[in-house]
C-alpha cells in the first residue's frame, strides 16, 4: 500500500515540478502592464461562468458583469471553492495595482483596492476578443484566453484628458462614451472645461441667465482665427448641462473609476458669463458672448458682487461633484481692465499689493479659501504662479514645462499638460489634408516620447508631479467624429506615459508601442472610434 503511495506521490511531483511553457506573443495591451508572462496554451470561457469576488470589489464586478452581459455571458455567484474566476483581496498590492493569472483551469484576478480590480479587468477585456466589444455581440462557442501572469500597477495616479465642451458643445452622451474610453486605457481624471468666453454649459439653478442667455452665442467664426477678414457664419450656437445631465455623468464616471473635474474659469474666459450679468465685469457695460477665439479683455472684476456670484456658483458646483479637485482656471487673463478700473486700484491699495498681478494672487487666493472650507482642493492653470501661489494650489503646467518645475521646487502638486507633447489640438500629421487645426505639431511619436518628470527635479521635487494629461480644445473640432480622430491614436501613446511610465528605451519600446497599437485597431473598430490613420512611423530617437 505504501509502495502505491509513493508512486502517487512521485507523479504530484513531476506535474507540479514541469515547467509551463512561455512563449513569445504580442497581446494587444495598452497601456503595457509592467510585467508580462504568456503561456503556451488558453483558457476556454463557457457561457456561465462560476465566479466569486472578496468584499470591496463591487466597481469591478459590476464593470465586468456588465461587460459581458452584452454579449451573452452570465456571471454565475459562487463559492471561492466552486469559483472558476476569483477576485480576491491582496494588501501587499500597491495602490490600483493588481495581479491577473489566467491558467487553463483557472481565473484569478488580485488587488489591494476597488481601482486595481477594475484595472485588472480592463486588462482582461483587452485580453477579450475585440468584437465583444460591439453590442449584443454572442460569444464565439470558443471565447479563448491567453494564459498569462500579469503584474501591474501605474507610473503616475493622475492620469487624465480635458475636453473643451465651450468652443464646440458635446452632449452628454458623448461624454459618457469619452470617460468610457479612459477608463478602457487605465486613465483616472476628466477634466470638463465647462466655461469660457464662447459659452457657459452648466446650469446653475441660481443664475438662470447662465443658461438662457451666456450658453449661447450669436454666430461662429469661420475658417482659421488666422484668416482675415474674419467671416462668421451667422447660426445661434449653444447648449449646456442641465444639473440633472451632470448628475447623470457623474454616477456615469464613477462606475468607469473616473474622477471628474469641473473648470469655471476665472478671472479670465469669463465673457459669457459677464454678458449675461455685466456687473460681474469691471465696466459694468454690456457686452456679447463671444464669437470668435482668443484671449478677451473682459474679465471679471474682483468686486464683492462677483465674489458672492462666483461663492454661489461654486456652491453649486460643489454639490454636484463629488472630487477632490475643482478647476478654476487661471490662464490667460489680460489686466487692462484692471488697470484702468477705480475699484480695483483701490483694492490693490487697500490690501497692499503690488500690482495686478498680485491682484490675480489674491482673487485666486480667496476662491481656494472658499473651496478648501467645502472641503476641495484647486487646480489652476500656470499663470496662477504670478503674484505668488495661493497656498494649496495645484498648479496645472501647459506654457511648456517651467511653470510645474517652479511649482515642485515650491513643493506644489502639479499636473504636467505642455503644449509641446499634450496638446490633442495640434496637427498630428504633416499631410496637407488634414482638417484645420489650430496650429502647433504633436505626432503620436512626440506624445509617446513625453517624459512628465523634467530632469530639472530633484528625485524629491519629482514627487509632486502627479501626472500628465492632454488638453482637446475645440475651436476647430466641430463634430464627435473629429474629437475621436485628435484623440486616438495619441490617447493611447498618454496612457502608456501615464501608466506604464515614460519610455528610457525610446526606440525599443516605441517599436513595440506601433505593434500593440496595430492589434489594437481591432478593438477602436469594434468600438466605432473614428482614429486617425496616423499610427506611428519609423522613428529612431525620442523627438
Ligand atoms: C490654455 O491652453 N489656455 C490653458
Ligand atoms: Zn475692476
Amino acid at each position: 500500500m505504501k509502495y502505491y503511495w509513493l508512486i502517487f506521490l512521485g507523479f504530484l511531483v513531476a506535474c507540479g515540478g514541469q515547467e509551463k511553457e512561455v512563449i513569445s506573443k504580442t497581446l494587444p495591451l495598452v497601456p503595457k502592464p509592467q510585467e508580462v508572462t504568456v503561456y503556451k496554451g488558453e483558457h476556454s470561457l463557457n457561457k456561465t461562468i462560476p465566479f466569486y469576488a472578496d468584499e470591496g470589489f463591487e466597481l469591478a464586478s459590476h464593470f465586468l458583469s456588465e461587460y459581458l452581459q452584452n454579449s451573452g455571458f452570465t456571471l454565475q455567484e459562487n463559492r471561492e471553492d466552486d469559483a472558476q474566476f476569483i477576485v480576491k483581496k491582496d494588501s501587499l498590492l500597491p495602490e490600483e495595482g493588481y495581479t491577473l493569472s489566467i491558467s487553463e483551469a483557472f481565473i484569478v484576478l488580485k488587488a489591494n483596492d476597488a481601482a486595481g480590480a477594475f484595472y485588472g479587468m480592463q486588462t482582461l477585456r483587452q485580453l477579450l476578443p475585440a468584437s465583444l466589444e460591439k453590442m449584443n455581440s454572442f460569444p464565439h462557442p470558443t471565447t479563448t484566453l491567453p494564459l498569462v501572469e500579469i503584474k501591474d500597477f501605474p507610473k503616475f495616479s493622475y492620469r487624465g484628458m480635458h475636453l473643451d465642451v465651450v468652443r464646440h458643445f458635446y452632449d452628454k452622451e458623448f461624454v459618457k462614451k469619452y470617460i468610457s474610453y479612459l477608463s478602457l486605457l487605465k486613465m483616472n481624471r476628466f477634466h470638463w472645461h465647462l466655461t469660457d468666453d464662447q459659452g457657459w454649459r452648466i446650469e446653475i439653478k441660481k443664475y438662470p441667465e447662465l443658461t438662457t442667455h451666456a450658453a449661447y452665442r450669436e454666430e461662429t467664426l469661420i475658417g482659421h482665427y488666422s484668416d482675415t477678414p474674419h467671416q462668421f457664419d451667422g447660426q445661434r450656437y449653444g447648449g449646456y448641462y442641465t444639473q440633472e445631465d451632470i448628475k447623470e455623468v457623474v454616477a456615469y464616471a464613477a462606475k468607469m473609476n473616473v474622477t471628474i473635474i469641473p473648470e469655471i474659469e476665472m478671472p479670465g474666459h469669463a465673457q459669457a458669463a459677464i454678458s449675461a450679468y455685466p456687473e460681474l465685469g469691471c465696466t459694468g457695460e454690456p457686452i456679447p458672448v463671444a464669437t470668435k477665439w482668443g484671449v478677451f479683455e473682459d474679465i471679471f472684476c474682483p468686486n464683492e458682487k462677483t465674489f458672492a456670484f462666483l461663492e454661489d456658483v461654486l456652491t453649486e458646483v460643489v454639490a454636484l461633484f463629488p472630487g477632490e479637485y475643482i478647476h478654476i482656471g487661471g490662464d490667460e487673463a489680460p489686466k487692462a481692465h484692471w488697470e484702468s478700473c477705480p475699484h480695483c486700484q483701490q483694492l490693490i491699495e487697500k490690501e497692499g499689493l503690488k500690482d495686478a498681478h498680485e491682484l490675480q494672487s489674491y482673487f485666486i487666493t480667496r476662491m481656494e479659501a472658499f473651496l478648501n472650507s467645502k472641503g476641495k482642493q484647486i487646480i489652476g492653470w500656470d499663470e496662477i504662479l504670478e503674484g505668488g501661489l495661493a497656498p494649496n494650489a495645484t498648479v496645472m503646467s501647459w506654457r511648456g514645462t517651467e511653470g510645474g518645475i517652479a511649482a515642485a521646487k515650491q513643493q506644489h502638486e502639479v499636473i504636467m499638460t505642455p503644449g509641446t507633447h499634450c496638446y490633442f489640438d495640434h496637427y498630428q500629421s504633416k499631410d496637407p489634408n488634414e482638417p484645420v487645426a489650430i496650429g502647433g505639431f504633436t505626432p503620436l511619436e512626440k506624445v509617446y516620447a513625453f517624459n512628465p518628470i523634467p530632469s530639472e527635479l530633484s528625485e524629491a521635487a519629482s514627487q509632486y508631479i502627479l501626472g500628465a494629461q492632454a488638453n482637446v480644445w475645440t475651436e476647430y473640432i466641430t463634430s464627435e467624429d473629429h474629437v475621436e480622430y485628435m484623440v486616438f491614436p495619441r490617447i493611447l501613446a498618454l496612457s502608456e506615459v501615464d501608466w506604464t511610465g515614460p519610455t528610457n528605451n525610446f526606440e525599443t519600446d516605441y517599436d513595440y508601442f506601433r505593434e500593440r497599437l496595430q492589434l489594437f485597431t481591432e478593438r477602436m473598430d469594434a468600438l466605432q472610434i473614428k482614429y486617425a490613420p496616423h499610427l506611428g512611423k519609423d522613428v529612431k530617437e525620442a523627438p
